[in-house]
């Protein structure tokens, strides 16, 4: 009987997590849902970040107080840092409207017209993954987000005339996680630039107690350290590793998530306690096994891993660097003496 239903758990972590990977960005229907539960609505409930929770306080106040709306912000960051989360609370707090869009959804310069010409005063137009918009589209943008006006071009060839239309006052916000590939006068356009960087252990904690009270979850302090420690300071990843430790216990019929039953889903999960997973040290083993801890360009590690290079650019390497595991250099990719040792490989026997 126990065994069937050890059976039955792992089998259904292991299509968990071969359907949804724990550090993936897109978010699957499952944490759409989450989200609306999870997703801290004021500033008040957004933990951690902060320096930008101050400077936003600030920042929100003296539009309030001026009755203006609040200047263009540019939040930029890894996945699953909260870029999303404080653009809806900026609108919340604001108390304004915001419309969401998206850098490859707006396709066409008519789409962005037609979103802008939709805006009332105040509102709040956010573009998500903003460094995907179109040259054409960005150029819509600029007196848009400076004049609040944008210029309508009637009719064709020699005798086609602009027309300027006046726009309400509105914030921009847009989120990226790739803030270099920005052009710097878009870049130039946003009067606040915010970065939003990994979370501070302790930040992580206090998410996962709140995630858990309001699932009504119960789980011990040494279960919310484990899974913790184990989500790349990430709030999105600590999330989901708290809804798949919660499935772990449940098929198990345990009423409270415990230290042990914390471990041994990370562990079916293959997740390490520095919360690296297969591919973390797939990644490692290569560049050491493969070429001698490196240098070695990315384009290189990501043909021996059968990974692209954008996502071990954004998903899996931000992490590795920030403990301590991987250096960038002018060369390429090192791995340090840490990586080494966390996957036991002694230095010069390869
Ligand atoms: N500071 C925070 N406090 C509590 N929960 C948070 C915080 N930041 C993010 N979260 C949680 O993490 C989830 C992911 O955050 P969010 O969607 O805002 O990330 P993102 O930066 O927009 O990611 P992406 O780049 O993939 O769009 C949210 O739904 C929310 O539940
Ligand atoms: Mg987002």
């Amino acid at each position: 009987m126990l065994l069937s239903i050890f059976k039955k758990a792992l089998k259904y972590l292991y299509m968990e997590f071969k359907n949804h990977s724990i550090v993936s960005r897109e978010e699957s229907k499952e944490d759409l849902r989450l989200d609306q539960t999870l997703r801290p609505r004021s500033l008040k409930e957004f933990i951690g970040q902060n320096n930008v929770k101050e400077n936003l306080k600030i920042f929100i106040k003296a539009a309030k107080q001026r009755k203006e709306a609040i200047e263009h912000v540019l939040l930029h960051g890894g996945p699953g840092l909260g870029k999303t989360t404080l653009a809806n609370i900026i609108a919340h707090e604001m108390g304004v409207n915001i419309k969401v869009t998206s850098g490859p959804a707006l396709e066409r310069a008519g789409d962005l017209a037609a979103i802008l010409t939709s805006l009332e005063n105040g509102d709040i137009l956010f573009i998500d993954e903003i460094h995907r918009l179109n040259r054409s589209i960005e150029e819509i943008l600029y007196p848009a987000m400076e004049d609040f006006g944008i210029d309508l071009i009637l009719g064709k060839g020699p005798s086609a005339k602009t027309m300027r239309l006046d726009l309400p006052i509105f914030t921009l916000i847009g989120a990226t996680t790739k803030p270099n590939l920005i052009s710097s006068p878009l870049r130039d356009r946003f009067g606040i630039v915010f970065q939003l960087n990994f979370y501070k252990l302790p930040d992580i904690e206090n998410i996962i107690k709140r995630s858990a009270e309001i699932l009504g979850i119960k789980i011990t302090k040494k279960a919310v350290k484990i899974i913790a420690k184990s989500s790349r300071f990430t709030p999105r990843i600590a999330n989901r590793l708290l809804k798949r430790v919660r499935d772990f216990a449940q098929v198990r019929g345990e009423d409270v998530i415990n230290g042990i039953i914390a471990q041994k889903a990370l562990d079916l999960l293959g997740i390490d306690e520095l919360g690296l997973n297969e591919m973390d040290r797939k990644i490692l083993r290569a560049i050491i096994e493969k070429f001698r801890g490196g240098p070695v360009g990315l384009k290189s590690i990501a043909l021996a891993v059968g990974e692209n290079v954008e996502t071990i650019e954004e998903i899996f390497e931000p992490y590795l660097i920030q403990i301590g595991f991987l250096n960038r250099t002018s060369r390429g990719r090192v791995a340090t003496d840490f990586a080494y040792k966390h996957l036991k490989i002694k230095r010069g026997l390869i």
